[in-house]
């Protein structure tokens, strides 16, 4: 997707994907996954309230997103008043726990991601058509060093008349975009309850079927 398509979904507040909760599955894995006091790399982040929730549980966040209207009503939501630093090509809000990159997530180098060695993954592969999936694997591998790990969350599921976002990604599919990994581990598929208007991207109105979600543990 072209940065345009997502600026004007924040532009005009079409943001279905977001959740009014904490992801179930990243409350069952992430202290599992995640090492005590880690930096957690969130790619393509938006204003996810997971980021809230693994600070309440001890980690750092670092953040990238494209949309400064997301990361500014993120930081508004807390009641942060964040610093803001231009660094490269990105505006960097920074308060407390939290920093984010505002800008593309394809300009990312190592250096600014030298605090992380792992990252977490709901609807950041899953938002991208193959092509950029490919790239974001690519760019993932440049960004962390092996041996590197993440909680994946991904969605599959059946329909006519869509194509994404969300795309579908099957555990195969993922299984085979990270397979130059050292493992990619299969955690969970669960019966998923966007459907039921839960960060649902627009779900309910193009009709999926046999929604699910896959949880997947990749070390690099
Ligand atoms: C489907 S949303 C998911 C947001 C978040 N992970 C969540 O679970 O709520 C994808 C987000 O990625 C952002 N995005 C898309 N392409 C990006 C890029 N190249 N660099 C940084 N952010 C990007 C969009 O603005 C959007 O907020």
């Amino acid at each position: 997707m072209e940065a345009d398509f997502w600026h004007q979904r924040w532009h005009k507040k079409e943001t279905g994907w977001h959740r009014e909760d904490v992801h179930p599955l990243l409350i069952d894995f992430a202290k599992k996954y995640f090492p005590v006091n880690s930096t957690i790399f969130i790619p393509l982040c938006g204003k996810s309230l997971d980021m809230q929730w693994l600070v309440k549980a001890g980690y750092k966040i670092i953040g990238s997103e494209l949309s400064e209207i997301a990361v500014k009503e993120f930081f508004d939501e807390l009641k942060l008043s964040p610093k803001i630093v231009s660094i490269d090509n990105f505006k960097i809000y920074e308060a407390e726990s939290y920093k984010i990159f505002v800008g593309d997530f394809f300009d990312l180098h190592a250096e600014h991601l030298s605090a992380c060695n792992c990252w977490y993954d709901r609807a950041a592969v899953i938002a991208l058509p193959e092509a950029m999936r490919i790239e974001y694997v690519t760019k993932i591998n440049q960004l962390f060093k092996k041996g590197s790990k993440s909680l994946l969350i991904s969605l599959s599921y059946l329909s006519e008349n869509r194509q994404g976002p969300p795309f579908s990604l099957t555990p195969a599919e993922v299984e085979d975009l990270w397979k130059n990994s050292q493992s990619v581990k299969l955690l969970i598929s669960a019966g998923s309850d966007l459907g039921r208007g839960k960060g649902s991207g627009q779900l309910p109105q193009f009709k999926p079927t046999d929604v699910e979600e896959h949880a997947f543990e990749i070390i690099l």
